[in-house]
């Protein structure tokens, strides 16, 4: 539309969005053919990348979902692996006017089968050097916890002393808590986000996406997040909401994730419209841009094409994503 030039020039910082989530089918095909993946061969969608990318359009639930995404893991061994994914989504992200990426990745789920803290931490922090060298685009590592699995397990990852040794570091920024969200309230994860907020590191959690608003409460209360990733369901709660308001809490919104993931029905009913006149701050994102079909300015794109939003709102969203940022205020300035 008209608006496209206007949208891809906007000065961006993208929230939300998974690593693991950059896996096209191609790449999937490719890396599996490389490292000699078996695929299954009782899900016809793996036929081809062609038959697994439309499969990816016809997702009826997070969990429908999270099965394509946890499979796809599978074809990533090797640290250069984690590069190429990684580097792939930063030209992406760049072409679409980000300059700062705030990106989280799913350690337990390699670490499970077999690879190690050190090859996934090499390959993304590599493209990360090359993404802020030749692309000027810089970014953050945020390690999230899987919360369908034991919180025990979340304890057990974050205290491996290569864990603890990439945040001393700071190759890490920041923890969140993402997968499955029905029944598995953040209240669980206090033991890890305690200790997180006590050695200096950033905190967010998804919390209503699919779960109820009350697991944003939970989130705030009970683990102390700076920010929720996703957050429609606020919409619910109305004292919550102003709350959230007045505390400045932002959102990171993925309106086409969203739509794919039947959270909401159309772009529409994503209530961008609603925080903008509450005074609530949020970002718009990609979430996990090669399974929902667009990176983040086809997100801007259909907030857009939905919403009719004015110029105005467009410097206040831009504005409120630069500012939320958790990267050094020379660089928030340069970005202004
Ligand atoms: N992991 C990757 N994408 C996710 C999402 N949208 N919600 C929860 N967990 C995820
Ligand atoms: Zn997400």
């Amino acid at each position: 539309s008209s608006f496209h030039p206007f949208l891809q020039a906007l000065p961006k910082c993208e929230h939300h969005m998974h690593l693991e989530g950059a896996l096209t089918p191609a790449l999937l095909f490719q890396l599996a053919s490389r490292n000699n993946v078996q695929l299954p061969s009782t899900d016809p969608a793996y036929t081809s990348h062609e038959t697994l990318l439309a499969r990816y359009s016809r997702f009826s639930s997070l969990d429908d979902f999270l099965q394509y995404y946890y499979f796809a893991f599978s074809v990533l061994i090797h640290e250069i692996d984690f590069e190429s994914l990684a580097w792939d989504y930063f030209q992406h992200a760049s072409k679409d006017g980000v300059l700062h990426a705030e990106v989280f990745f799913d350690p337990q789920a390699h670490l499970t089968r077999g690879v190690t803290f050190a090859t996934i931490l090499r390959g993304f922090t590599a493209a990360r050097k090359r993404a802020e060298a030749e692309l000027g685009l810089t970014s953050e590592l945020i390690c999230c916890f899987l919360r369908h699995l034991p919180p025990l397990e979340s304890v057990h990852t974050f205290n491996l002393p290569e864990v603890q040794a990439s945040f001393d570091a700071q190759e890490i920024i920041g923890v969140g808590l993402d997968s499955s969200e029905k029944d598995h309230p953040p209240s669980l994860f206090k033991e890890i986000y305690g200790p997180a907020k006590t050695r200096g590191l950033r905190l967010t959690a998804h919390a209503g996406e699919e779960g109820p608003a009350q697991y944003i409460k939970s989130a705030l209360d009970d683990l102390a997040v700076e920010r929720i990733d996703h957050g429609v369901r606020l919409v619910d709660d109305p004292q919550l909401l102003r709350r959230v308001q007045q505390q400045g809490t932002m959102l990171t919104v993925c309106p086409i994730s969203n739509v794919v993931l039947r959270g909401a029905e159309s772009v529409k009913d994503v209530p961008i419209r609603k925080f903008l006149d509450s005074g609530i701050k949020f970002s718009i994102n990609s979430d996990d841009p090669a399974y929902f079909g667009g990176y983040i300015l086809e997100n801007y794109c259909q907030v857009q094409a939905a919403h009719h939003l004015s110029v105005q709102d467009w410097e206040t969203i831009c504005r409120n994503a630069i500012e939320g940022s958790w990267c050094p205020d020379g660089r928030k300035q340069v970005m202004l």
